[in-house]
């Protein structure tokens, strides 16, 4: 088992390996403070898994509380819907809320224990490739509203993240490619030899093989980052390379044409393809982005209208007051985060990339 220990004000560990799901109850008998257990999943993560999860509980007293599947989940009424169980239980701040799921439960049931009775603690058990690389860790927590997604959150981290690699076996080929975009992501901002050893797996059961250490390299690259800027107010930032495109390309798509991580990988082009124009990225690295991307079955172009992504960029949460905010690649694993003015962008971007 591969173990990372994130120092912040509450410290807590990322336990990597197969087959932590069996383990969980003795994993988490050492945190456990109170007398309630609540788990919050999602109907089809609990139809897989959710027996196994109550048996490794191994007689800790638990409740189960389902959503629905999919992102319309991440809403006032489901948040609502959850903390009144919360109260209805007479859930207490000591209890434990265990989040079994994907983004969309993670994020959910993360901003509720943040918000029911001004925190209740909470353990991470990603299901998803995405979830287990990124949205796990970090404290991030959040719901959509119909402005935006992720507008109304918190930063509450988690006490333990229990990251079960073997979970990742019933994903969909296109969800687990979504959260190579991420991967791909860690590489290219912070660590050339994760980027490069990308390119050496021939398929995914090679990739399966060295899964472990590929979700120990990004998570660890996420730790340092977030030790430094847990608040996202400077380097943390550099973790939205290919997302500020990427949510104008998902939101242009009414979130249905593209998934979040083919989003990113457009994104994630377009904004290595931006920094080679402006001089600030070496050039031949959007080629070398492509390479990769094309290699983990990502899209690598998509015919899109830079005037109404700049319109959904400029909307964003984030446009600071002195322009938007993107990170650029001086070269592959090395990143910077250049503000730019949206006119200029548009002119880049309109005169062709
Ligand atoms: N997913 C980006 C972050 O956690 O900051």
């Amino acid at each position: 088992m591969k173990t990372i220990d994130v120092n912040l004000n509450n410290p807590y560990k990322i336990l990597i390996d197969f087959g932590l799901l069996n383990r969980t109850g003795e994993l988490i008998k050492p945190i456990i403070n109170g007398s309630k257990v609540v788990i919050v999943s999602d109907e089809t993560v609990w139809n897989l898994y959710g027996k196994a999860l109550s048996e490794s509980l191994d007689g800790i007293k638990h409740q189960v509380y389902i959503l629905p599947s999919g992102e319309e989940t991440k809403s006032i009424k489901y948040f609502e819907a959850l903390c009144e169980y919360f109260a209805e239980i007479g859930l207490i701040r000591t209890d434990l809320v265990i989040s079994f799921g994907g983004g969309v439960v993670g994020d959910l049931a993360g901003f509720a224990s943040a918000s029911y009775m001004r925190g209740v603690p909470f353990i991470q058990i990603p299901t998803t490739l995405l979830a287990q690389v990124d949205s796990s860790v970090g404290g991030k927590t959040a719901i959509n509203l119909k402005h935006g997604k992720n507008l109304l959150g918190a930063f509450w981290q988690p006490m333990l993240v229990i990251t079960d690699v073997s979970l990742l076996d019933s994903l969909e080929s296109r969800e687990f490619q979504a959260g190579m975009a991420e991967v791909i992501k860690y590489g290219a901002i912070e660590s050339k030899e994760l980027f490069d050893s990308l390119l050496k797996y021939e398929d995914k059961n090679e990739l399966m093989k060295n899964i472990v250490k590929i979700i120990y390299n990004c998570c660890d690259i996420k730790r340092k980052i977030v030790e430094d800027d847990e608040l996202d107010l400077g380097v943390r930032m550099k973790l939205n390379f290919g997302h500020t495109f990427g949510h104008a390309i998902e939101r242009a798509g009414d979130y249905k044409q593209y998934t979040h991580g083919e989003a990113v990988a457009l994104g994630m082009i377009i904004a290595s393809k931006i920094g080679e124009k402006l001089g600030i990225t070496a050039h031949g690295c959007s080629d070398k982005l492509i390479e990769v991307i094309s290699r983990h079955k990502l899209p690598v172009n998509a015919d899109l209208d830079y005037k109404e992504l700049i319109k959904y960029i400029v909307k964003d949460k984030k446009k600071t007051q002195s322009g938007i905010n993107l990170i650029l690649l001086n070269e592959i694993g090395k990143s910077l985060i250049h503000t730019i003015d949206a006119d200029v962008l548009l002119g880049l971007v309109e005169r062709g990339i």
